[in-house]
């Protein structure tokens, strides 16, 4: 496995030759993952069926369930999903950044059908994190990239964690140190000339209206697993081995707690490990410590996590998001 390591501060341009290697391996089909500013991604050229199947495959993923195609630019991603007004307010006030639109496909896209699980919409994000941009622009493609970790497990935030997680199934890793928010992206749908919010994310709510100047609608959940309404949005994700057991008001024997604040779990000093998420009370820091928090509690050997509440405002909608479906039912 080839890895890179790339200082973040540093103009992505001086990184030619080693991004030309890169660009070229993606355009073989290999797999490469590479960091966004939310969360790592496990990367293949989307226009390529061989090199989509190879994620799924990698992932253990379900084949329902599509992929979010990253591209350089909005003019770019204009040559594969029809944009109206609604979109493109949003696409020029998060671009580049944490958000993903589902679009009609435009016809003539060259984004494959796996990558779309056949659907007639895509998923597109111009991430901020300048690598993905620039390998989409040396390949000349879109670049397909669910987050790197095994499916419906904990997302990854570091080139550590992908390797321990998905390993040898990975050709190369681009490291550029951990993932600065930490959740993904809020995912936004335009069906019928309406918003409808798909998975709170990196972006809030709040920011995502207040562009719009018009509330985002909400998704029906009227869905249930054998038939999500958004495939991939299943009850059960992000789960570490352990279970999980929010709004805690108390430590019980043998749990570990992931705590957040000040705020107080009584019989704290007795988990056999604890985690502040944000002892400030910082949401934004506590999203960017989430993943990497339920990982290293998960290896504390505690049977169950248990969570402190932890507020809905702003990112704290996604952060509730991932704990709920951590704490969900799992499939056997
Ligand atoms: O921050 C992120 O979004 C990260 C980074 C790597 O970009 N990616 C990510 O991808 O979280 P993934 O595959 O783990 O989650 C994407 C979600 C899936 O639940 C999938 O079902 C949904 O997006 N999705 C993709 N295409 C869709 C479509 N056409 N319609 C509805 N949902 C879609
Ligand atoms: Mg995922």
């Amino acid at each position: 496995m080839h890895r890179l390591t790339i200082d973040p501060q540093r103009d992505i341009q001086s990184y030619g030759a080693d991004l030309d290697r890169f660009a070229a391996a993606l355009k073989e089909g290999q797999l490469v993952a590479i960091p966004t500013e939310t969360v790592y991604g496990l990367a293949a050229d989307a226009t390529s069926g061989i090199a989509c199947a190879r994620i799924f495959e990698a992932k253990g993923r379900p084949s329902f369930n599509p992929l979010i195609s990253h591209v350089a630019d909005l003019p770019t991603a204009k040559t594969h999903g029809v944009f109206g007004t609604l979109s493109s307010k949003l696409a020029e006030a998060f671009w580049p950044g944490p958000l993903t639109l589902v679009l009609p496909k435009k016809e003539g896209s060259t984004i494959c059908d796996l990558a779309t699980a056949g659907l007639d919409t895509v998923a597109l994000r111009v991430p901020a994190a300048p690598v993905m941009r620039r390998l989409s622009e040396l390949a000349g493609v879109p670049i397909a990239a669910p987050s790197a970790n095994k499916s419906g497990r904990i997302s990854t935030t570091s080139a550590q964690d992908v390797i321990d997680d998905l390993g040898s199934a990975i050709d190369h890793v681009i490291d550029a140190g951990p993932c600065p928010i930490g959740v993904e992206s809020t995912i936004v749908a335009i069906v019928d000339n309406n918003a409808v919010l798909l998975r709170p994310g990196g972006i809030s709510r709040e920011e995502i209206e207040r562009a719009l100047g018009q509330e985002l609608h909400l998704l029906q959940s009227t869905s249930n697993d054998e038939a999500p309404a958004a495939p991939g949005m299943l009850s059960s994700h992000y789960a570490p081995a352990a279970a999980v057991r929010l709004d805690a008001e108390e430590v019980r024997t043998g749990e570990a707690l992931l705590s957040f604040g000040a705020s107080t779990v009584r019989g704290a000093h007795e988990a056999l490990q604890t985690i502040n998420l944000s002892t400030t009370g910082s949401l934004r820091e506590a999203a960017a410590n989430l993943f990497k928090s339920m990982r290293q509690l998960d290896q504390s050997g505690a049977k169950t996590i248990c969570v402190a509440p932890i507020p809905m405002e702003g990112i704290g909608e996604a952060i509730n998001d991932r704990l709920r479906r951590a704490a969900a039912p799992r499939p056997d």
